[in-house]
């Protein structure tokens, strides 16, 4: 796989690897190759890391899709899954997390959550393959009179093996997001309303980019998603992202090598 991968680690079982044996033990419908390396997302990247959201890859032809975008250097899958009530949108779910498990078993599996009920699906992304599963802070307490409580959920993401994320919406104050800072392996703050790719990036979410950066631990990523191309991208870097989430910009483009090159430099 020509994707850059960091750090060339020799030990043979990577950490997040090693976590979904558990998850795994008994299987045989998923043949994880234990030898590779997995992305390991708590080391600080040495240059921004490129997110391919596969909202915008062909769905025909979704397997070509994927290997192509990680073949021209994408870092890692980003998945949005969207239930119709969180979001109007419907898009996918476990079966596709499950199936690119298979089909990439050393990459890194990005699932964003935009549903109500995050925490019905926590057991079967896990299963599914999911490496990181990102939630909305607004669609937990006390943000939302719901059954969905943070804490529980991010305990549970961890028990399964998997890194825990929290997305904040554009409208949302970020210091929603404070309670659980130091839990989480992700954050992921939004420049569009969710719900469909191809939006205008929203620039006021970069002073949240900068209040999370100054608080998180060097393992914490800071995420954006929404909008982002190889111009919004340098505001981003500039305010502490380290991951770029990007749809129609990269599966859209012309020249996607160009693209992801232009991502991975910004800052360099
Ligand atoms: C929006 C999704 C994004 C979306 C990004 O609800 O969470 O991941 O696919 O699309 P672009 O990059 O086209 O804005
Ligand atoms: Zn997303």
């Amino acid at each position: 796989m020509a994707s850059y991968q960091w750090p060339l680690s020799s030990s043979p079982k990577p950490e997040v690897l090693s976590n979904f044996e558990s998850v795994f033990a008994g299987s045989s419908t998923l043949n994880l190759e234990l030898n590779k390396v997995m992305l390991d997302i708590k080391s600080p990247p040495p240059h921004p890391l490129v997110a391919a959201s596969i909202l915008s890859a062909d769905f025909g032809r979704i397997a070509e899709d994927c290997r192509d975008i990680l073949d021209k250097g994408a870092d890692l899958l980003h998945v949005d899954v969207m239930d119709g009530h969180f979001v109007p949108n419907l898009t996918m779910g476990v079966d596709m997390c499950q199936a690119l498990r298979k089909h990439f078993p050393d990459t890194y599996l990005d699932v964003h959550l935009m549903v109500e009920h995050p925490d019905q699906f926590v057991d079967m992304f896990a299963k599914a393959g999911a490496n990181l599963f990102a939630f909305h802070v607004e669609a937990a307490k006390p943000m939302q009179d719901t059954s969905v409580d943070a804490d529980r959920l991010i305990d549970r993401i961890h028990q399964l093996g998997m890194h825990a994320g929290m997305v904040v919406n554009p409208p949302t104050d970020v210091q929603a997001i404070e309670p659980w800072l130091d839990r989480l392996e992700l954050v992921l703050i939004m420049s569009v309303n969710p719900g469909r790719s191809g939006q205008q990036f929203i620039p006021e979410v970069l002073d949240k980019a900068r209040w999370v950066k100054d608080r998180i631990k060097p393992s914490t990523r800071l995420e954006m998603d929404g909008g982002i191309n190889s111009q919004t991208a340098i505001a981003a870097v500039e305010s502490g992202v380290d991951i770029l989430v990007s749809a129609s910009a990269l599966f859209g483009a012309a020249d996607r090598v160009e693209v992801i090159r232009q991502l991975h430099h910004i800052g360099s």
